[in-house]
């Protein structure tokens, strides 16, 4: 009769091959012990005995008190009662029933048994646990696939890029988890949305568009604007909060508006979007997502890199200039008022103004004057219900890099390399003027 596998194995590294005729070996949980009317399953003797020296011998004491589950440990080393009956499934390879000569084992081979039983379980869990880390993510790959999900993949995101390209856009893993509730959430009449790439000066829109609508009561402003108005995609409050929110609702988004919800159309809440210079915008996304967001940053890239990701579009929310373009070609719907950051800058009066007359809100020019004041860099930078410092005691961004950061327009010139000066002049001569959209990048005197 040929040796079980594992006896040769063992016998290998413990160079006494034992012909054991006595012996049974076991796959673990398969096969059951029988006597008197009871059942035992091999699992419960399985590992005691096979921990000890990879086989399982049963003894009288284990057999005979088996019926009442209570196994002790070191019965591990046994011969077989003489009428208990052994029912061996097919997984458990018999090589003798003759239970007469049990071998005496040598207690280093039965030590070096045991190592070797806890290697083979440690390799055997290891490799069990790379397969299913390995096949879940295989599956996941795939069922994203299936609803035009593809992992964005570049070195300089590291091996676990958290970016996915889905409908000619770069969206964050956040967004592409929930992308379901963003197409069916239900948007109300009633809303108002402000929509952006990310660093184009939403959160200075935000502020003004809630005074305005509150009727310049700066008493409305005293808690954090991310309560005021959440971010719609984000994981925090989450769209099922969101959902929830007494009407009238104001929303924060970075999508583009091929991706927001599925009725936007139908329902036209009140949007406004805002559109900054390429330059500034890829300046401040850069400070923000390596420098603010440092603790947390999956990726470390220079400047440079960074500037050659969202040059060739591989930078989140991007392309850029579709997320831009895609807004300046709806800005003469009714429901959608397009404004610029460089526009808020040069005359903020003239545009709390533009924005009131869009929300159907009069303004007495003090109350204009009140919110310009209360908008400008200066006092939003001071000011903790909007300039982000909360993110501090999260843990989540560095102290040292404010989120209110610069607030210039031209602030580029100071940070990016004619090399790529001229590849964002590119991008906005090729892709965006030819739709009509101009979008200064300096001023005269760039404090303004
Ligand atoms: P900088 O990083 O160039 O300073 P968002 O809110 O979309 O993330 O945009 C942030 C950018 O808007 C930052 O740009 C920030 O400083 C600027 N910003 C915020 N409030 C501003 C204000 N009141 N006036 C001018 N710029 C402001």
């Amino acid at each position: 009769m040929q040796p079980h596998p594992f006896s040769l194995f063992s016998s290998l590294l413990t160079n006494s091959f034992i012909p054991e005729p006595e012996v049974f070996y076991v796959i673990p949980g398969l096969g059951s012990v029988t006597n008197r009317n009871k059942t035992m399953n091999f699992t419960h003797f399985f590992r005691t005995s096979f921990l000890r020296d990879g086989k399982i011998f049963f003894t009288r004491p284990v057999i005979s008190s088996f019926g009442t589950k209570s196994v002790p440990l070191r019965s591990c080393q046994a011969v077989i009662k003489n009428d208990a009956k052994v029912t061996i499934f097919p997984q458990v390879r018999r090589f003798s029933t003759n239970h007469q000569n049990v071998p005496n084992i040598d207690p280093k081979q039965q030590q070096r048994r045991r190592a070797l039983t806890i290697l083979t379980y440690a390799s055997g869990f290891i490799g069990a646990c790379l397969l299913t880390a390995v096949g879940t993510q295989e599956y996941q790959r795939l069922k994203l696939r299936a609803r035009g999900i593809e992992p964005l993949k570049n070195r300089l995101y590291g091996r676990r890029s958290r970016l996915f390209y889905y409908r000619g856009y770069v969206l964050p893993n956040f967004v592409v988890d929930n992308i379901d509730n963003i197409h069916t959430f239900k948007v109300r009449e009633d809303d108002i949305w402000i929509v952006s790439y990310p660093k184009a000066g939403t959160t200075w829109l935000q502020e003004v568009i809630y005074l305005i609508d509150n009727n310049a009561d700066f008493e409305s402003v005293k808690s954090r604007i991310e309560d005021r108005i959440p971010y719609f995609e984000f994981i925090y409050p989450g769209i099922k909060n969101i959902n929830n929110l007494p009407s009238p609702r104001y929303i924060k988004t970075h999508l583009p508006f091929s991706l927001l919800p599925n009725d936007f159309k139908e329902k036209k809440p009140k949007t406004i979007y805002i559109a900054r210079n390429a330059k500034d915008t890829v300046v401040s996304l850069y400070h923000f997502a390596q420098k603010f967001f440092k603790p947390v940053v999956t990726y470390h890239v220079s400047f440079d890199e960074f500037c050659q990701l969202f040059v060739s579009d591989q930078v989140m929310y991007g392309p850029w200039w579709k997320h831009v373009r895609e807004a300046w070609e709806r800005r003469n719907d009714d429901n959608v008022l397009f404004i610029t950051y460089e526009d808020m800058k040069m005359d903020m009066p003239g545009l709390i103004k533009k924005i009131a007359t869009f929300l159907g809100k009069t303004l007495s020019p003090q109350d204009v004057e009140a919110i310009a004041a209360h908008c400008s860099f200066d006092e939003m930078k001071k000011n903790n219900y909007v300039n982000y410092t909360w993110f501090y005691e999260r843990g989540v961004a560095d102290k040292d890099q404010p989120f209110m950061r610069k607030g210039k327009v031209g602030d580029w010139k100071d940070h990016i390399s004619k090399e790529f000066v001229s590849q964002l002049d590119e991008i906005m001569a090729a892709k965006v003027e030819p739709t009509g959209l101009t979008l200064t990048d300096s001023f005269e005197d760039s404090d303004i």
